[in-house]
């Protein structure tokens, strides 16, 4: 099997000292340096693996729980496939069916997986900020693979890492994020991500699910998709998230899909060469139709690739194996490490 890194890349064989970090909670706290780092150690997974198909060893006896409370498909096979490409063992937590259902804690469900000997836990739930408590009360590194509609890393990491092989480096690419951003934890990651590393971003919607108060993060505001098309480099399509509102912010969905709709018409007053990006699960004809999806500029497919490239990285940096520096510094709980 082979190890990583690859010998051609001569990198060290611990988590560089300049990888603070316990846990990975969130992009809005991590610098552009440690998004850097992050994506190019992406990048070093993704080439070691031969595209992500080849098992590493590198994480040989670490295990990684699952703790997923809202449905998954791409994130939780993701998490799982890239703990498994390095060598670690996964353990998939079921909400449904566990003890939680006879009135013990999240906390006390926590605590006791932690007692089996685990290593880290990747931690889904409608409830923005539960990954921040796990942190705060366990032992091990802690991974948000989304807090209700706070934030989603790994999907802001995935994304970013799809533009950048595509188009290098992020300054002065224009990124619309288009749909529920009121809703979206995806916005949330990409707005700090891509500002971080100097990437124009347009956010776009209804104005039920964009507020001009966006502006305050340093994104530019639109309602209308067919202004933005022609300046805009990559548009990431966002899902309407019924699940998380209690009333419609349109009158029908047609309505909404007239206007905010990617469409192949739309694609022809849109600069040569734009990508288009969705996290997935798409709704054909409601975000993206579905000549778009198909499209070769769409990275839709990419992006589940690099996804798993990326949780490679990120679980890495949380559960590899440190050099001396890196066991000296505060932890993202602000306690020492
Ligand atoms: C996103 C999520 O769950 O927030 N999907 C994903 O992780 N692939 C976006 C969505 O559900 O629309």
């Amino acid at each position: 099997m082979p190890t990583f890194p690859p010998a051609s890349l001569g990198s060290p064989d611990a988590v560089p000292a300049s990888w603070t970090h316990r846990h990975l909670l969130d992009l809005e706290r991590l610098t552009a340096d440690e998004i850097r780092l992050l994506l190019d150690t992406a990048a070093r997974f993704k080439e070691a693996t031969h595209g992500c198909r080849r098992k590493l060893s590198v994480l040989g006896g670490r295990t990684i729980c699952n703790l997923f409370f809202e449905n998954s498909t791409r994130t939780k096979t993701s998490f799982s496939l890239a703990a498994r490409r390095l060598g670690a063992d996964v353990v998939d937590f079921s909400a449904s069916g566990s003890s939680l259902s006879k009135g013990e804690s999240f906390i006390d469900t926590a605590k006791n997986l932690e007692a089996m000997g685990i290593d880290a836990v990747v931690v889904r739930h409608t409830t923005p900020g539960t990954p921040h408590l796990l942190a705060q009360h366990l032992d091990v590194g802690i991974i948000n693979a989304g807090d209700g509609p706070h934030e989603h890393p790994t999907q802001g990491l995935l994304d970013i890492f799809s533009i950048r092989e595509r188009l290098g480096d992020l300054a002065g690419v224009t990124v619309g994020l288009v749909g529920d951003i009121a809703h979206s934890r995806t916005a949330r990651s990409n707005i700090h991500g891509l500002l971080k590393l100097g990437a124009r971003v347009i956010v776009c919607g209804p104005p039920t699910l964009v507020s001009p108060r966006w502006r305050e993060l340093g994104v530019e505001v639109s309602h209308d998709l067919d202004a933005i098309v022609p300046v805009c480099d990559v548009l990431n399509l966002l899902r309407i998230q019924f699940e998380r509102q209690n009333t419609r912010p349109f009158p029908s969905v047609r309505e909404y899909a007239h206007l905010y709709a990617m469409t192949a018409e739309r694609m022809e007053r849109a600069r040569p060469g734009l990508l288009i990006l969705a996290p997935g699960p798409i709704n054909r004809g409601v975000e993206v139709s579905a000549e778009v999806a198909d499209c070769p500029q769409s990275l839709i497919l990419d992006q589940v690739t690099n996804g798993l490239a990326v949780r490679m990285a990120v679980l890495w940096l949380v559960c590899g194996p440190r050099g001396d520096a890196s066991t000296t510094t505060t932890g993202d709980d602000g306690r020492g490490i």
